[in-house]
């Protein structure tokens, strides 16, 4: 058990904005392990960072830890204009994520929102609750079991046939809470194939759809994505939340062919993919390293 003072000096980590991101990081993933009041108070003081990257990231964990007593922040967070549309998005998936349904009027309200990745990431979430009432007891014994135990912004779809989940996943058409369903479904099944088909993605038109396709290319691990990857990073078009996230899977893939492109990277322009591509090539160190788990030095010093 951590006491309170150790607690609150992992806080001091996480504020200090004269600390690596490396290490505030790290601090950041040991208050999500604790859990708890103190923890959420010691996160969601954060959110006046100059870093976009860390705040979302501060969303993303708050979500993740799924208590209700995170709530009240992270609305305060989406509903703020000045906030990055990045950071509003994570606080609206991270509602989503909490599962309660208390929230459902304030998510519906930024269905609208002019900023489209936190309107798509509303809707989602908005889908995602009503899922939960109305649909998960019934189909929650077929669905296929998430091998990352990530709360994610959609359930996974009740087929399992690849090409039917390559051509959901593809169809612009079709509704994006549908097409999440697809992309986890094929996570979850997670052979070369799936990956090639997931990888596809990262070339349709939403852009919340890329990087939430980059974020689950970065959970699987698999080196089959890295040139698809590489190429999204690669490209200075491309909205930066995107090349955030394909930043840190190819940090996450940590293979050889990954190094070069995230050294290049850590120099961009864009903050928020400089940022990333530094935690990248820290976590491609961690995974290179001996070191048993990513955030496990600073529970070690507060023991
Ligand atoms: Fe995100
Ligand atoms: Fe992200």
């Amino acid at each position: 058990m951590v006491n309170s003072s150790s607690m609150q000096q992992i806080g001091l980590q996480l504020a200090d904005q004269n600390r690596p991101l490396t290490d505030r990081f790290r601090a950041l993933f040991t208050l999500r392990n604790l859990g708890g009041h103190e923890a959420i108070d010691c996160i969601s003081k954060c959110f006046d960072d100059p870093s976009a990257l860390l705040k979302h990231e501060l969303a993303y964990c708050l979500g993740q830890m799924q208590d209700e007593y995170a709530i009240p922040g992270l609305i305060r967070v989406l509903q703020d204009k000045t906030q990055e549309p990045m950071v509003r998005h994570e606080a609206g998936e991270a509602l989503g994520a909490i599962g309660s349904a208390e929230v459902l009027d304030v998510l519906r309200e930024f269905a609208n929102d002019p900023q489209i990745e936190v309107a798509e990431t509303c809707q989602l979430a908005v889908q995602r609750l009503e899922w939960l009432k109305e649909k998960s007891s019934k189909e929650n014994s077929q669905l296929s079991s998430n091998p990352y135990k990530s709360v994610d912004p959609a359930p996974p779809s009740l087929t399992q046939d690849t090409d039917t989940l390559q051509n959901t996943l593809l169809d612009e058409s079709r509704e994006l809470f549908d097409r999440y369903r697809a992309m986890f479904s094929l996570r979850n099944k997670g052979d070369t194939e799936s990956v090639q088909a997931l990888a596809k993605g990262l070339k349709c038109s939403s852009a919340l759809f890329r990087h939430e396709i980059a974020y689950v290319l970065g959970q699987m691990q698999h080196e089959a994505a890295i040139p698809q990857l590489i190429e999204n990073l690669e490209d200075l078009n491309e909205n930066p939340m995107v090349r955030h996230e394909c930043a840190e899977a190819l940090g996450s893939i940590a293979k050889d062919q990954c190094l070069a492109a995230l050294e290049k990277y850590s120099r961009d322009q864009e903050r928020v993919v400089k940022e990333s591509c530094v935690v990248a090539l820290d976590m491609y160190g961690h995974e290179h390293s001996s070191e048993f788990q990513y955030a496990d030095s600073l529970v070690k010093i507060s023991q």
